[in-house]
């Protein structure tokens, strides 16, 4: 695929691979995989265990660089950027959001969503407070400010990493089996939380998930088997055609 340097597209993957080097011999991770994601989409990737997908996620998210090929973050090739400018991609324009929450288990839910906002030289710490006590808000949780990880349901910790991924608004949201850890019920509180910030304010998501509840959800989905792009199909249009057909 010829890459775009406009930026049509907010994220690309162009002929992507990775391979890992192990004691067994080459393992073939990713292989040639190409994806373009528009400003807004919202994209499941789905596909069996060791198909790719945390390794395709990393790639996207600027947490492993590809063995061949090149990703694009709004027309920027990150294969060319310094590791500084990694580094501020990573903490203002992507949101990751993993299976496990990785929340700093002595910080209150407050205190995790306030810590990245800490980066951002462009806000006064009053407006970070602000910000913080907002994004709490927007994910249900303006009750649970002063709880510490240990005191939320997996769920409720779950949202938190939700807007803690958010706090910059970054320009995409790289979700790795965000329910994967959790009960059907909270499991459905977090993919409510994603479609919303998905609809309402147009974040583009990327979303790994084994499950179909979760992935019926997205505007596209993307099936990876063995290293590669088996379908990329659009859910939307699917939709409107089998209402056709009814
Ligand atoms: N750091 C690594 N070193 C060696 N092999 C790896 C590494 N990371 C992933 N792999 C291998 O790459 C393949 C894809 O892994 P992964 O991207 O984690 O798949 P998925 O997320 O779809 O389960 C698997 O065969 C896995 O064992
Ligand atoms: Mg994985």
């Amino acid at each position: 695929m010829t890459k775009d340097k406009s930026t049509d597209f907010v994220l690309q993957a162009c002929d992507v691979s990775k391979h890992y080097r192990t004691t067994a011999g080459e393992v073939r991770a990713v292989k040639e995989v190409n994806l373009r994601i528009r400003e807004g989409e919202f994209v499941a990737i789905m596909g069996p265990s060791g198909s790719g997908k945390t390794t395709l996620l990393s790639m996207l998210g600027a947490l492993e660089s590809p063995t061949e090929g090149e990703v694009l973050l709004q027309g920027r090739d990150l294969g060319r950027l310094r590791s500084r400018e990694l580094a501020m991609l990573r903490r203002f324009q992507l949101g990751f959001i993993f299976q496990s929450f990785y929340l700093v288990d002595h910080l209150t839910a407050f205190e995790n969503i306030r810590f990245p906002l800490g980066f951002n030289v462009k806000m006064e710490p009053g407006e970070r407070d602000d910000r913080a006590v907002r994004l709490l808000g927007m994910v249900g949780l303006a009750d649970r400010s002063d709880h510490f990880p240990r005191q939320l349901s997996g769920g409720e910790q779950q949202r938190v990493a939700i807007a803690r991924a958010m706090a910059n608004e970054p320009a995409v949201i790289l979700a790795d089996e965000p329910t994967g850890n959790l009960d059907q019920r909270s499991g459905n509180e977090i993919m409510d939380a994603l479609e919303d910030l998905n609809q309402r304010l147009k974040q583009t998501l990327v979303v790994v998930t084994h499950d179909e509840q979760v992935a019926r959800r997205a505007r596209r989905l993307v099936l990876l088997e063995d290293g590669q792009v088996m379908e990329d199909r659009d859910l939307v249009t699917d939709a409107a055609d089998m209402n056709m057909e009814r």
